[in-house]
């Protein structure tokens, strides 16, 4: 089938970025379905990185047509500033390259503001989320009154729609929050402009995507954000507003359930977590600064698109069945397995316990991790510098003894072993 999936298998920033460049290769259009800049994607090419937050990954490719889908919210003002970084940096943005679909939602800075207001009101149970307008813009579309994509093309209603969306969430931010309410002109005079940029590259997704299978031309779905942050099925309330998980790319791209291919699970060798919630594998002390890095290397663990530290741990095979299971992965790429090398043992979750017994799936999902205790395996480590590795039989030992056990803990296997962030740093398996 050419519908291929790849999708965050943890609490995001995976490598989904680094796995899509490598894969849209031999991928005719890549699309994204789901989220909006609160995502960053990096990929690192020979001497150059981009950080996209909405563009699909597969852009860097001249050969691909990215797609933003229906399920997708888009801030107007960071997609056109990506679109003209990308430019600067030499690579194709027009609307033969980048089309989104007209039933996209908008993100407007009523829903920023928001989204600000809201994190400040819940004080110590704050989510810690990106500050992008994500949750409200979601709202806004489930509630029935999103502004789309399409809405735009009628300039007159489009303002007065606009404006009405404005004046309402200035009177929530007034009354329920105490915030300062928006200046309306400023914001209709910005949007009078995204207008003009965005008009050409507004198409239908789903039937350009139908077309393509049709034809038999292969096609991308890139995940935002991971499993463990899905809305229906992640840590809740500690997610984000939208469905990452795989049925979201049919959703987020209005295509059919017969279509699809590979489903692909990026995980990291280890765990990581940005923003509040249960980590079960959560590590203290010195292991922090090693598995995170100090801030020095363009991957070590500071978020793509907050720059906030992010909290590591070890690799937790319980949420890792969980995210085979409720995503139909069917095979795993790992990423960042070259941070490990020259720890003397690594520690892998297998299983979780309570004061009365032990768990080896959740019983309740996620959303229930605070009572568990995870049980860990310990295996060796190894010394030897594995980025330069290409081969299987080139990894040390302990290492592939690793994967062996990833595989047989997750019940699929490991198709691709990323050994550093550069395209070229990679292990592909059988
Ligand atoms: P995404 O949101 O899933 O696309 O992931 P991010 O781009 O937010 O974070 C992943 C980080 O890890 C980026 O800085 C990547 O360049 C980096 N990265 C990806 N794969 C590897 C790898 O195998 N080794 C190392 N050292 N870094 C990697
Ligand atoms: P990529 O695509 C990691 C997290 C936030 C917060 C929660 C809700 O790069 O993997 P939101 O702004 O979405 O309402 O925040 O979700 N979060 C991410 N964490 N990677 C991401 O995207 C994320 N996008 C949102 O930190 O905990
Ligand atoms: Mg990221």
């Amino acid at each position: 089938m050419p519908l291929d999936i790849i999708i965050g298998a943890q609490w995001g920033d995976e490598g989904k970025g680094r796995v899509v460049d490598l894969l849209a290769a031999q991928a005719d259009f890549v699309a994204r379905y789901n989220g909006g800049d609160n995502a960053g994607h990096t990929v690192t090419v020979g001497e150059r990185t981009f950080k996209l937050h909405l563009i699909p990954s597969g852009i860097i490719h001249p050969h691909t047509v990215g797609l933003i889908g229906n399920g997708v919210v888009i801030n107007p003002a960071t997609l056109i500033t990506e679109m003209e970084t990308l430019a600067a940096a030499g690579v194709d943005v027009s609307h033969h390259r980048l089309r989104l679909s007209f039933a996209a939602h908008l993100i407007t800075p009523a829903h920023r503001a928001l989204d600000q207001a809201q994190e400040s009101a819940r004080g110590q149970a704050q989510i810690g989320t990106t500050m992008r307008g994500i949750g409200p813009a979601y709202t806004s579309k489930i509630s029935r009154q999103g502004l789309r994509l399409i809405d735009m093309l009628d300039r007159k209603a489009f303002k007065d729609a606009l404006t009405s969306h404005i004046r309402a969430i200035n009177r929530q931010l007034v009354a329920l929050y105490d915030a300062p309410s928006l200046e309306l002109e400023p914001v209709l005079a910005d949007f009078d402009c995204y207008v003009e940029t965005l008009i050409p590259h507004i198409c239908d997704v789903s039937a350009e995507l139908n077309t393509a299978l049709a034809l038999g031309q292969r096609v991308l779905a890139e995940g935002a954000q991971g499993t463990l942050l899905d809305i229906d099925h992640g840590t809740y309330p500690f997610v984000t507003s939208s469905n990452p998980t795989a049925p979201g790319a049919l959703v987020g791209l209005g295509l059919g359930v017969g279509n699809t291919g590979r489903v692909i699970g990026v995980t990291k060798a280890f765990q990581t977590r940005v923003g509040a919630g249960p980590f079960p594998t959560e590590v203290g002390g010195d292991l922090v600064l090693r598995l995170r890095g100090t801030g020095q290397n363009p991957w070590d663990e500071y978020g793509t698109t907050t720059g906030r530290p992010r909290r590591v741990g070890w690799l937790d095979t319980v949420l890792l069945r969980y995210a085979v299971r409720v995503n139909g992965l069917t095979e795993l790429a790992l990423t960042k397995l070259d941070i490990l090398s020259g720890l003397p043992v690594i520690q892998l979750c297998v299983a979780y316990q309570d004061q009365e017994k032990k768990y080896s799936e959740l019983p309740y999902g996620p959303a229930c991790l605070s009572p568990f205790q995870a049980i860990y395996e310990h295996l060796p480590g190894w010394n030897q510098d594995i980025r330069e590795v290409r081969r299987w039989e080139d990894l040390p030992a302990q290492a592939r003894s690793y994967i062996l056990r990833i595989e047989e803990l997750s019940g699929i296997p490991v198709r691709l072993v990323s050994v550093g962030p550069e395209r070229e740093q990679v292990i592909e398996l059988a």
